[in-house]
Order: C-alpha cells, then sequence, then structure tokens
C-alpha cells in the first residue's frame, strides 16, 4: 500500500511538495528540447512522408493509380493497401482502414507517398491518380439524428424511477442544447519516425500518448508480434487526449515505408494537415427534462446525449460512458435516466480531449442550472449550492461520493476569499447605471471521476536503476506532453529514496523497458506510475537495509551501494501498481469505477458590451482540490493551463465544417490558427487567483495527492455562466437566458438581442 503522508522533505532535495520547475523548462525555452521530428532532421536517408487526400467527404475509390507518381523527381515509393503485409487497419476498433476503399470524410488519406524530399513527396501524392464517386454525405450531428446514422453502443445509465421524481417535482422544465468540439492545437503536430534494424526490428520514434497501443498497431499492420517492435517517446509538444488513439495510423505509417525501402521514415503533418485529418473533441446534441421541488432541489433528470463520433468509432464509446458518469457533476439528482448516443459523420473521428467526455456530460447539467434559476426564482449560485452532493450520497450510477464536503468548503472559501457578495452588490449597482456594458459573476463547481472507466487500465510499470556510483535513472510507462509527469516522477523517486533529487535521471519512454502500459491519460499518469516507481524504490531499499544496518545509519548512501553491489545484492527494480477496489459494470453503468473525485470550485466575472457582444473575462478566483500536491508549480501551471483550455472551448473556439452541398462539403473551413481562435495570454484572466484546497490529503495515493490533468479545464463553466448573467442583465429580470457553446462574441450579441427583446 501506498502510504498517505510524505515523509520528512528536507528544503532543497526536490522531494514531493517542493517547489520545482518543470524537469525540460530550460530546453523548452532554449529551443534545445527535441521532439520527434527533430530526431528526423539529424537522421541520414530519412525519406519524408506525403499523404494522398480525398477530396469528397464521402466517396468509393473507383480507380488508385500510383504509376504517374514515378514520374515525379525523387519519389522513392507509393504506399497502397496491396503493400500492407499484416492488417489493413489503423485502429483497435478495426473500423478504420489505413487505406480505405471508401472514403469517409473530405481530408481523408487513401494513399501515402515516399520521397527524398517533403517536396518530392508532396508533388507525388498530387500525381497519384485517383478516381472517385461521390456518395452522399452527413456532415451536421442534427442530420446523423435524424437519419438515425448511428454507431457504436448506446448505453443508458439509469436511477430511481424518473416518472416518480416528475410526479414529486413542483417544477418541470425541458430544453435542448448543441454544443461545437474542439480541436487539440497541440503545438507538436502529429510526427513519426520509424527505422529498421539489421535483424528486422522495427524501431519507432513516435509523439504518442499510448506507446504500447502505438505498438500493437505497428505489430498488426506488418503482421509482426509485439516484440519486434519498438516504440520510443521523447516527448510530445502536447498532446491533451488527441495523441491517446491518433497517433496509431501515422506511426504504421512510417513503420511500412520503412520496411518497404529499408530506409528510416518521416511522417509529420503539416497544421493544416493535422487539423483536417485528425481527429477532435466530441460536439454533442442534448435533449433534457428536469423536474425540480419548490426548494429548486433537483428530483428527476431526463436526457438523450448524443455525440459527434465522426467517421469511425475511435474512442468514442469510453468517452460516452464518461460523459453519462459526469451529467451530474457535483449534484445530486434522486431519480436519473440518460441515454447514450453515437452518431456516424463524415467528419475525423473524434476522440479523447482533456475531460474525455466528462466535460460534455458537465456542460448538460451546468447549461440546465443556468437556464432554470430564473424559473425557480432563484440565483444561480443559489441554485447549485442547494444542489451539491452532501457525505453519504452516490452518483446516479452507485458509487459513494466520498469527501463530497470539500465541495461545500471549497464553495464556501471561494465566498470567503473572493469577497463574492460585495462584489455581486456592486455589479448589480453598476448594472443598473450603464445601458451599454453589463457585468456578470458566476460560480460553478467540478467533481471530476478519477481512473479510467476500464478497469484493467488501471495499472503500471516502473523500472528503476541504481548504478555502482549511487546515481538513479528511473523510467515508467508514462509519456510526458508538457504536464509535468517527469518532474513528478523524479520528485517521487527523489522522496522514496532520501536523495537529493540531482542523483536521479530519467530516461525517455519506451516500450522495451516497461511493457504493457496505459495510455498516459485520464489524469492518472501521476498516480499510477508514481505508485510504480515508488514500488520499485521501496523494493530497492528493502534489499539494502541489511547493509545498511552493517555499515551503520549515517553511512553515505554511496558506500551503502557500492557495498551492496560487492555483495552481489541487486540494485535494480521493476515496480508495479495496480488500483484497488475499482468496480465498473459496462452493461448496466454501475459501479465504483473511480478511486476518488477531485473537487475545484470557481468564481468568474466578466464585462460585455451591448453593441458588439464583446467581452472580457475581468477577475476568476478558483480553489482546486489537488490533495497534497506533488509539485505545485507544476499544479498551479495545469490548472491555469487547463483553465485556459476550457474557457477556449466554451467561449472561442469554433469548428466549422461546409455542410453546404457544393463540391466543397464536409471540408473543415477552419482549418489554420487564422480562421480558428485559440485563447493565448490576451484572453487569460486580467485578475487569475488560484488556490490550493487545504487539508486535502488522499490517503491510498502517492504521497496523499491527487490528479490535476484534467479536472481544471472544468472550472471554465464559470466564465460561460458569468456571461448568461451578464447577458441577462440587458433585459428584463427573471428571464431564462440561452446561450450558444461556444459563447463566442457573435453569439452573445445575439444572446443580447434575445434577451432586450
Ligand atoms: N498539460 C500539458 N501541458 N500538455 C498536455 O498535453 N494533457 C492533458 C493534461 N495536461 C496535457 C496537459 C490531458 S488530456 C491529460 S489526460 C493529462 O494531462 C495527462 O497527464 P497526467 O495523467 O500525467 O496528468
Ligand atoms: Mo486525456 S483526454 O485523458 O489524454
Amino acid at each position: 500500500m501506498v502510504d498517505v503522508r510524505a515523509p520528512a522533505n528536507p528544503p532543497g532535495t526536490g522531494h514531493v511538495g517542493q517547489q520545482r520547475p518543470h524537469e525540460a523548462a530550460l530546453l523548452h525555452v532554449t529551443g534545445r528540447a527535441l521532439y520527434t521530428d527533430d530526431l528526423a532532421v539529424a537522421t541520414p536517408r530519412v525519406l519524408h512522408a506525403h499523404p494522398v487526400t480525398a477530396p469528397h467527404a464521402h466517396a468509393r475509390i473507383t480507380r488508385l493509380d500510383p504509376v504517374p507518381a514515378y514520374d515525379v523527381d525523387g519519389v522513392v515509393r507509393v504506399l497502397t493497401a496491396t503493400d500492407v503485409p499484416g492488417v489493413n487497419d489503423g485502429g483497435v476498433k478495426h473500423d478504420e482502414p489505413l487505406f480505405p476503399v471508401e472514403v469517409m470524410f473530405h481530408g481523408q488519406a487513401v494513399a501515402w507517398v515516399l520521397g527524398e524530399s517533403l517536396e518530392a513527396a508532396r508533388l507525388g501524392a498530387a500525381a497519384v491518380a485517383v478516381d472517385y464517386e461521390p456518395l452522399p454525405s452527413i456532415i451536421e450531428l442534427t442530420e446523423a439524428i435524424v437519419a438515425e446514422s448511428f454507431q457504436g453502443a448506446r448505453p443508458r445509465l439509469e436511477r430511481g424511477d424518473v416518472a416518480e421524481g416528475f410526479a414529486a417535482s413542483t417544477h418541470v422544465l425541458e430544453g435542448e442544447l448543441e454544443f461545437a468540439g474542439q480541436e487539440h492545437f497541440y503545438l507538436e503536430t502529429h510526427a513519426s519516425l520509424a527505422t529498421i534494424d539489421d535483424d528486422g526490428q522495427v524501431f519507432v520514434q513516435c509523439s504518442t500518448q499510448h506507446p504500447t497501443e502505438t505498438q500493437e498497431i505497428v505489430a498488426h499492420v506488418l503482421g509482426l508480434s509485439s516484440h519486434q517492435v519498438t516504440v520510443q517517446c521523447l516527448r510530445m509538444g502536447g498532446g491533451f487526449g488527441g495523441k491517446e488513439m491518433q497517433p496509431h495510423a501515422y506511426a504504421a505509417i512510417a513503420a511500412l515505408g520503412a520496411t518497404l525501402t529499408g530506409r528510416p521514415v518521416r511522417v509529420r503533418l503539416s497544421r493544416q494537415q493535422d487539423m483536417t485529418m485528425s481527429g477532435k473533441r466530441h460536439g454533442f446534441h442534448a435533449t433534457w427534462r428536469v423536474g425540480f421541488d419548490d426548494d429548486g432541489r433537483l428530483q428527476a433528470l431526463e436526457a438523450t446525449l448524443t455525440s459527434d463520433g465522426g467517421w469511425s468509432l475511435d474512442l468514442s464509446e469510453p468517452v460516452l460512458s464518461r460523459a453519462l458518469c459526469h451529467v451530474d457533476n457535483a449534484y445530486w439528482i434522486p431519480h436519473v435516466r440518460v441515454d447514450g448516443r453515437i452518431a456516424r459523420t463524415h467528419k475525423t473521428s473524434q476522440t479523447a480531449f482533456r475531460g474525455f467526455g466528462g466535460p460534455q456530460g458537465m456542460l448538460v447539467i451546468e447549461d440546465i442550472l443556468g437556464r432554470c434559476a430564473p424559473a425557480l426564482d432563484l440565483a444561480p449560485e443559489e441554485l447549485r449550492r442547494r444542489n451539491l452532493y452532501a457525505e453519504g450520497q452516490a452518483t446516479p450510477y452507485g458509487q459513494p461520493v466520498r469527501h463530497a464536503e470539500r465541495l461545500d468548503r471549497a464553495w464556501q472559501q471561494m465566498l470567503d476569499t473572493s469577497s463574492y457578495d460585495e462584489r455581486r452588490a456592486a455589479i448589480t449597482a453598476h448594472n443598473a447605471q450603464d445601458p451599454h456594458r453589463k457585468r456578470g459573476l458566476a460560480i460553478t463547481p467540478v467533481k471530476f471521476g478519477i481512473s479510467f472507466n476500464f478497469t484493467a487500465f488501471n495499472q503500471a510499470g516502473a523500472l528503476v536503476h541504481v548504478y555502482k556510483d549511487g546515481s538513479v535513472l528511473i523510467n515508467h510507462g508514462g509519456t510526458e506532453m508538457g504536464q509535468g509527469l517527469h518532474t513528478k516522477m523524479l520528485q517521487v523517486a527523489a522522496t522514496a529514496l532520501g536523495l537529493p533529487i540531482e542523483r536521479v535521471r530519467l530516461a525517455p519512454t519506451r516500450t522495451d523497458k516497461v511493457p504493457n502500459t496505459s495510455a498516459t491519460a485520464a489524469s492518472s499518469g501521476a498516480d499510477l506510475n508514481g505508485a510504480a516507481v515508488k514500488d520499485a524504490c521501496e523494493q530497492i531499499l528493502d534489499r539494502l537495509v541489511p547493509v545498511r544496518e552493517r555499515l551503520g545509519a549515517t553511512a553515505p548512501w554511496e558506500d551503502v551501494v557500492h557495498a551492496a553491489y560487492l555483495d552481489r545484492i541487486q540494485l535494480w527494480a521493476a515496480g508495479f501498481y495496480r488500483t484497488e477496489g475499482l468496480s465498473w459494470d459496462l452493461s448496466t453503468m454501475t459501479g465504483s469505477p473511480f478511486k476518488y473525485f477531485a473537487y475545484g470550485v470557481a468564481a468568474a466575472e466578466v464585462e460585455v458590451d451591448g453593441f458588439t457582444g464583446a467581452y472580457e473575462v475581468t477577475r476568476v478566483d478558483i480553489v482546486h482540490d489537488v490533495g497534497d500536491s506533488l509539485s505545485p508549480l507544476i499544479d498551479l501551471g495545469q490548472i491555469e493551463g487547463g483553465f485556459l483550455q476550457g474557457v477556449g472551448w466554451l467561449t472561442l473556439e469554433d469548428l466549422r465544417w461546409d455542410a453546404g452541398d457544393g463540391p466543397q462539403r464536409g471540408r473543415l473551413a477552419t482549418q489554420a490558427a487564422s480562421t480558428y481562435k485559440l485563447p493565448s495570454l490576451s484572453e487569460m484572466p486580467a485578475d487569475l487567483r488560484v488556490t490550493l484546497l487545504e487539508r486535502a490529503a488522499e490517503d491510498g495515493v502517492v504521497y496523499g495527492s491527487k490528479a490535476v490533468g484534467e479536472p481544471p479545464l472544468m472550472l471554465a463553466f464559470s466564465v460561460r455562466e458569468a456571461l448568461r448573467d451578464a447577458v441577462g442583465a440587458f433585459g428584463a429580470p427573471g428571464r431564462a437566458v440561452e446561450l450558444a457553446s461556444p459563447a463566442t462574441p457573435e453569439a452573445v450579441w445575439w444572446a443580447i438581442e434575445e434577451a432586450r427583446r
């Protein structure tokens, strides 16, 4: 078992709980950090891959002739379906042909060309002759719902009896909501570099959150076993879930090219290719009916959530499960029935994105509460607080909400430290005298389940080597994407071994070091790998006990290690961890799939311009629960970054596909930063105050810490609800405000128009 309390952490040692910069911060800011594609540049005789992409949303390929490509100078090889020695599929669901006969989205790769230069490969790709027979396509989610174009499972989450709940309700309201997905826009686009050694061993360097699965896909495409393929991930320039399943096909193309030519092959997507070819956060459509009693207490919720899965399943099923498991957010709802469906549309295959469906489920209930508060004659913050979980209550899927009192504690701390009541009064006064600019304020909670719903994924391994000179090298199954996992693992190892952090180094993540790893995802990278690292360190320490006893407690670490070596004591260990106590029955959608919940509360204040709908986020206060932080500076960065990424999703980032009937139907219209607006420093609230919840140690997790990667994204609901509040101030009091998502300035302007009516 992992213990709760960190041992005494002498200052300056870099142990857990101490502030550390990101382990590679210096490399990042000086440009010396290497990413996968930097390695390609330094690889002799490397070939460059370019896709042949389809100009239709849906079509049958009637002819594909690679011959003309070979007339282009520098073209070395065209890759098509006939080249695949194993399975022609780039996914795990076997619904993603690597080389398709039926085009399923605009921009899909139908063949790849390898060239001596990227330019040669590009010209070669343009020369490949492809004939298409266009087929009818479904682009919009609402079209898919009408056409009943669905794929995969249709789960139902149910507790109690909704009919009874509605009968006990004095207010029953209903509505509908459709909201957008989100482009990951990691700074580093998808990248792979494959080489083959003299023995046919395939080595793929890949920007992947899931090296093991990349290895498995490469192996099945090539018809090899896993031990013939090694995948390494040095680091990623961001993943955000977009590299959990989507890198596999590109890695397979690189590996296939390397196998066929015997030369190293590099696949690196341009930004435009990445945006048009790779999956995004799922947009959702929701219909709902909700019942409250006279006090505004939720009695019943009935809803249908339909996600836009795009052309193939990818991770759509688990994303939908997580959405259903988070439709309660932080609120007790006695009677619940929520149905989930995944639409099949002719778009990119939507995938994991920070929160993994959780944000989508939670957006539904937050939208409901925001819209219903006026009808219940309650301030939205009062409505929310009244419905917060209390100790002893359980989620709709039956998991007790442990530490529910933390929600209340964080909420109260927020009210106290953000001078909420005074600011509410000031805002009311301001709004009364300014007809053109209105201010809004809102407070929203977050409860997010930590662990993979799929129980088997909740395991991790690590390899810790102590060398004869006492220096330590650690390897673990997690990948580094900027989130600071490696920094935390160094701190864990240093703490567990009682060494200054400088004595510990970390090696890149590779499948031949730690096998059968899970994706670094579900925010559980530090929980799982940290416990595995700690386990390995403790095994080594245990073996050193007799040596320590002989040499005395004050003997330096180096002397102990050296003596242990001479005693022929094994100085390295493989660590392992599995999360205990989890249960999940997918068929009934019941169980306790999460080790614990991460909690947070945010209060946001905005100011909206009535002429344009433009707005500013003027102040945000956050109280967030990270348990006993492993690395406070890293956690702060995760909270700020996650929050702002959520603000981007909810207020700025506006994915548009051409839904017209012209020849460009299905084309992603927002395929560059010029048309896809991302949050940047200028969208950072002028005043942002983040506090970590105190007295929050989480027992049973490595050094009492809690996962932090995803939950803060959902703190951004506070901004959306503050915008709703401000929009409402333009109209008569007590009227419900509907707000589109993303609530872009344009959408806010339309909402103001509606409010004024
Ligand atoms: N932070 C940075 N800087 N870059 C990222 O790509 N991904 C997020 C989050 N924070 C991400 C990030 C996502 S989607 C997850 S699941 C977690 O980090 C994964 O890492 P962890 O499990 O180590 O928290
Ligand atoms: Mo994160 S969406 O679980 O990679």
